[in-house]
Order: C-alpha cells, then sequence, then structure tokens
C-alpha cells in the first residue's frame, strides 16, 4: 500500500518493501560525488548576434546536446529572486501537514496535483519521493483547481515562473533550430502548441538509499526539459546505457537542461536524449523542479531534416501521443520480461 506521504518512512530504520529495486537499478555512484563532466554553459551574450558571443555559445550548447543531450547554463536571465521564491514555496508546500497536500491528492487519474512516488503507471517499484504538479501551458490547461492554494503566493510566484522558463527553453531551441540549418523557431513550431508541465520533487531522507531511487532511469519524453535543483546532489547521467554513471554537480542558480524524446527524433538523433536518474540519501532531503516543454499531443514526430544517405530514426511520421504510447508499453513490456526472467 501507497502511504499518505513520505514523511513518517523517512524517520524508520528499513526500507519499506514497496521502494526496495532489483539489484541492477540501484545506485552505483554516491549522491555526493560529484562530476564536472556536464558542460556548465554561460549564456551571457547570447542575443549578441553581431560581432558577439552567440556564435560561440551556441556551439558549445550543441556539443554538448551532441555529447551528453544534458549541460548546465548560468546566466540565464531569470531573475534569481524569483527562483529562490520559488525554491521557497516549494519547500513550505511539502512542509505542510499530510492532510493539506492530500487536498490536492492526484491518485486515481486527477491532472495535477500532489503524489507520493510516481506510482501513475502502475509500476512495481515505487520512487522515493513527493510530487506537486501543475500544468501550465497553453493557457487552456491551467485547471487552478488543481494548483496548491498554499503556501500564500504560491500561484502568481509559479505562474510568473513558468512564463520565463518557457522563455528560456524556446531560446534554447532556436539555437538547436540554427544549428539544424533551419528557421530559428523551427522546433517551436513542430510542437504546434507547446505544453508546459511544471514537476517539483521533494525527496526525504531515506533510512536505506542505497537499496532505492528517488526517480528510476528514464529519457524524459518532450522536447526540453529545465530542472532546477539544490545544492544537495543526487541527479545522475549515463551515456553509455547505464554501463557508467555520474552524479551532476550542483551549481548554484543553474538550470539543468535535458532533451528528450521528441527534441532527439526531430534532431534525427543528432541531438541525445539523455537518460538520468535521481538517487537519495540518509543525510537530508533534497528539492528539484523540473519544468517540462512538450509538443501538443497531436504534433508530428519526425527528423526535420535528413541529411543525405542518412536513414530516419522513425520509420514514419508519428504523433506525439502515438510516440509516448509506443515508449509506455515498451517500458511495460520490458518490466514483464524482466519479472519472467527471475
Ligand atoms: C527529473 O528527471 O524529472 C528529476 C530529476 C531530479 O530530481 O534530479
Ligand atoms: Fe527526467
Amino acid at each position: 500500500m501507497a502511504p499518505a506521504t513520505l514523511t513518517a518512512l523517512a524517520e524508520e530504520k528499513t526500507l519499506q518493501e514497496s521502494f526496495v529495486r532489483d539489484e541492477d537499478e540501484r545506485p552505483k555512484v554516491a549522491y555526493n560525488q560529484f562530476s564536472d563532466e556536464i558542460p556548465v554553459i554561460s549564456l551571457a551574450g547570447i542575443d549578441e548576434v553581431v560581432g558577439g558571443k552567440r556564435a560561440e555559445i551556441c556551439k558549445k550548447i550543441v556539443e554538448a546536446c551532441e555529447d551528453w543531450g544534458i549541460f548546465q547554463v548560468v546566466d540565464h536571465g531569470v531573475d534569481a529572486k524569483l527562483v529562490s521564491e520559488m525554491t521557497r514555496l516549494a519547500k513550505e508546500f511539502f512542509a505542510l501537514p499530510p492532510e493539506e497536500k492530500l487536498r490536492f491528492d492526484m491518485s486515481g487519474g486527477k491532472k495535477g496535483g500532489f503524489i507520493v512516488s510516481s506510482h501513475l503507471q502502475g509500476e512495481a517499484v515505487q520512487d522515493w519521493r513527493e510530487i506537486v504538479t501543475y500544468f501550465s501551458y497553453p493557457l487552456r490547461s491551467r485547471d487552478y483547481s488543481r494548483w496548491p492554494d498554499k503556501p500564500e503566493g504560491w500561484r502568481p510566484v509559479t505562474e510568473e515562473y513558468s512564463e520565463k522558463l518557457m522563455g528560456l527553453a524556446c531560446k534554447l531551441l532556436e539555437v538547436l533550430s540554427e544549428a539544424m540549418g533551419l528557421e530559428k523557431e523551427a522546433l517551436t513550431k513542430a510542437c504546434v502548441d507547446m505544453d508546459q508541465k511544471v514537476v517539483v520533487n521533494f525527496y526525504p531522507k531515506c533510512p536505506q538509499p542505497d537499496l532505492t531511487l528517488g526517480l528510476k532511469r528514464h529519457t524524459d519524453p518532450g522536447t526540453i526539459t529545465l530542472l532546477l535543483q539544490d545544492l544537495v546532489g543526487g541527479l545522475q547521467a549515463t551515456r553509455d546505457n547505464g554501463n557508467t554513471w555520474i552524479t551532476v554537480q550542483p551549481v548554484e542558480g543553474a538550470f539543468v537542461v535535458n532533451l528528450g524524446d521528441h527534441g532527439h527524433y526531430l534532431s534525427n538523433g543528432r541531438f541525445k536524449n539523455a537518460d538520468h536518474q535521481a538517487v537519495v540519501n540518509s543525510n537530508c532531503s533534497r528539492l528539484s523542479i523540473a519544468t517540462f516543454q512538450n509538443p501538443a499531443t497531436e504534433a508530428t514526430v519526425y527528423p526535420l531534416k535528413i541529411e543525405e544517405g542518412v536513414k530516419p530514426v522513425l520509420e514514419a511520421p508519428i504523433t506525439f501521443a502515438e510516440m509516448y504510447r509506443r515508449k509506455m508499453s515498451k517500458d511495460l513490456e520490458l518490466a514483464r520480461l524482466k519479472k519472467l526472467a527471475k
């Protein structure tokens, strides 16, 4: 049975069975064994097109997308005060008593609100995290009855945060469109009516962090994700199919940017869709805020440009809804085969 919230479980000495992962899925690298392999790119001067720094910055972004599909940005223009307000409110939300958080309970398929773990797709093992999530774009998707009404100020701050992050995401997509030799709006246009969903993750300290994950290994399905993380650490990435993992070094005020499956397919595989996961620890809790920019469900998923002599990564164009359906059924099939093999 899923607990009402994780706070009580965090105080226990042993991990509840439902959070214990198979050995091959457990963390291989500690949450604070940081690596600086993921590039940290300053965006200062990115708008200076003539004689400015734009070309140099774009080159770094493109190389990071080809190499890892994940990088960090600083000097990104999102006001530090807004970021710290967003972080403060998120922390205060998770510190509310369980009954307050559960007023926005998402179990039962509600769109937006609070839930323990990612127990949304019927996975056998739970993630060690609580989340609060809301849909922010397109504007018609804002169902305020599913947005927390506490702590005070949640709505105006989260709205402003969403707007600024949408702007930053579009700016980064312009760079990638140009790198593909296309007009700078090409990737945003391919999203039709870009969708944005914000997931605020709270990972309480965990009695046996070696046995579990805060968030299991995955690639994001959408176009581009911007992640704000605190300085605790726990985001891990791999670029050799899980043989080696690195823990991304937290950088104050930075956003971690990663490309999702949609971005990967549209670039015909040139830009990686970063495989990542989150690990937890027994010393302290961790907070991260993921802002996902996704295409509309009816948007077409197919490479925007195919170089001569290169095979397309997809046999035929499909909708984003179909891409997502295939991804989920592949995950379920892999889980079924794994269970059979035990
Ligand atoms: C995510 O992948 O959505 C979140 C990862 C993290 O919390 O570090
Ligand atoms: Fe993710």
